[in-house]
């Protein structure tokens, strides 16, 4: 009995952590010990209004009100988690266990994972791991310029410009685009930048942690990078930076038309774990470049 009892316990003290570091704000301290442990459909749990909004911004979440969230357990938020646990292989209980915290404390890309398609609605293109942005938006042209304009500073243009190069690179080796820093008083197609809080676009920054960076589909071409995390621009990325180049990477892949990708091995792949340097594409990735440019 009594080491049933004190697992018990340390699991949930774990359940805490996470929850913690997902949702930072005065709330979660006063939070007791059991609160989403074990959260299913029909409870009220304080708090719960976070669960609902990640999973709307990720796509999972869709509520007619969109303002108001509350903390009821509905059967709305019991078919996103499903969802949710569905696209990252985790058990599909649409309960919320320390599995599904996790995944959801781990700091990832701001841009969704699923889109309201109107023609396949909530379901996934199960086919491929690779996606593609609603209505497969791309390019018309392959020679693309680019320019580094940040409205905070977190490292210099100098450090930032051999960075960014290598990750056009990545993609400009295994597709048709080539791409070339613009003057300074020439417009370009893409603008690369560190940004704060909110930044003049729809998708305010969270500070620490979560999220790291989004960029828009085409032919936009923005790339926006959250100020507030700890950055790293070597090859020495301790466990608490995020690793510029690695991040750019994937934000690239957005620029040119892929959504995220379901393959772990996939720079495309939501997630990344701080102090990992994940640069390189995956054979997803460059099938699904390719799929969008050469496929049709
Ligand atoms: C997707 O959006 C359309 C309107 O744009 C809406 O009618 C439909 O209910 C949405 N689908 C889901 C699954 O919420
Ligand atoms: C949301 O809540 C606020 C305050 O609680 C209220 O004034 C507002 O009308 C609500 N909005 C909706 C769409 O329910
Ligand atoms: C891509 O480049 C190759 C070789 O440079 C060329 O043969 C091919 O037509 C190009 N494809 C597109 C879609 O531009
Ligand atoms: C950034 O680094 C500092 C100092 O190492 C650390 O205290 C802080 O928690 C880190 N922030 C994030 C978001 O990892
Ligand atoms: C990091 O490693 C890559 C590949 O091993 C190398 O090309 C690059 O110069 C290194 N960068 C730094 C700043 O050491
Ligand atoms: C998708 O990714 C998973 C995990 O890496 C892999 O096992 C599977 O073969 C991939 N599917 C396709 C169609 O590439």
């Amino acid at each position: 009995m009594a080491p049933k009892l004190s697992h018990h316990i340390i699991s949930k003290a774990l359940l805490l952590l996470i929850i913690q570091s997902l949702f930072v704000n005065s709330e979660s301290h006063s939070r007791s010990l059991q609160l989403f442990e074990g959260a299913q459909k029909g409870y009220t749990f304080k708090g719960l209004n976070h669960v609902k909004q990640y999973l709307k911004a990720f796509g999972y979440y869709y509520s007619i009100n969109d303002v108001n969230f509350t903390d009821h357990f509905d059967s709305l938020l019991e078919s996103a988690l499903k969802a949710y646990q569905q696209y990252y292989r985790l058990e599909v209980t649409g309960k919320i266990n320390s599995d599904t915290m996790k995944k959801m404390s781990t700091p990832r890309c701001g841009v969704r994972d699923v889109f309201n398609d109107s023609n396949d609605g909530f379901k996934f293109r199960m086919v491929a791991n690779y996606t593609f942005f609603n209505g497969m938006p791309r390019w018309n042209k392959r020679q693309l310029t680019y320019k580094l304009r940040s409205s905070a500073y977190v490292i210099s243009d100098r450090q930032l410009r051999p960075i960014i190069a290598r990750a056009f690179g990545k993609w400009a080796d295994v597709s048709n685009f080539t791409f070339r820093e613009a003057w300074v008083f020439n417009p370009s197609d893409i603008v690369v930048g560190f940004h704060r809080r909110f930044h003049w676009d729809n998708y305010p920054f969270d500070g620490p942690g979560n999220i790291l960076a989004h960029a828009f589909a085409p032919e936009d071409g923005r790339l926006h990078y959250d100020a507030d995390e700890n950055w790293s621009t070597n090859n020495l990325t301790r466990l608490d930076q995020i690793d510029v180049e690695s991040v750019s990477v994937h934000e690239i892949g957005h620029i040119l038309g892929l959504g995220h990708s379901r393959d772990p091995n996939a720079i495309m792949y939501p997630y990344y774990r701080p102090g990992t340097i994940k640069r390189n594409l995956g054979q997803d990735d460059i099938d699904g470049i390719r799929a969008l440019y050469f496929g049709r």
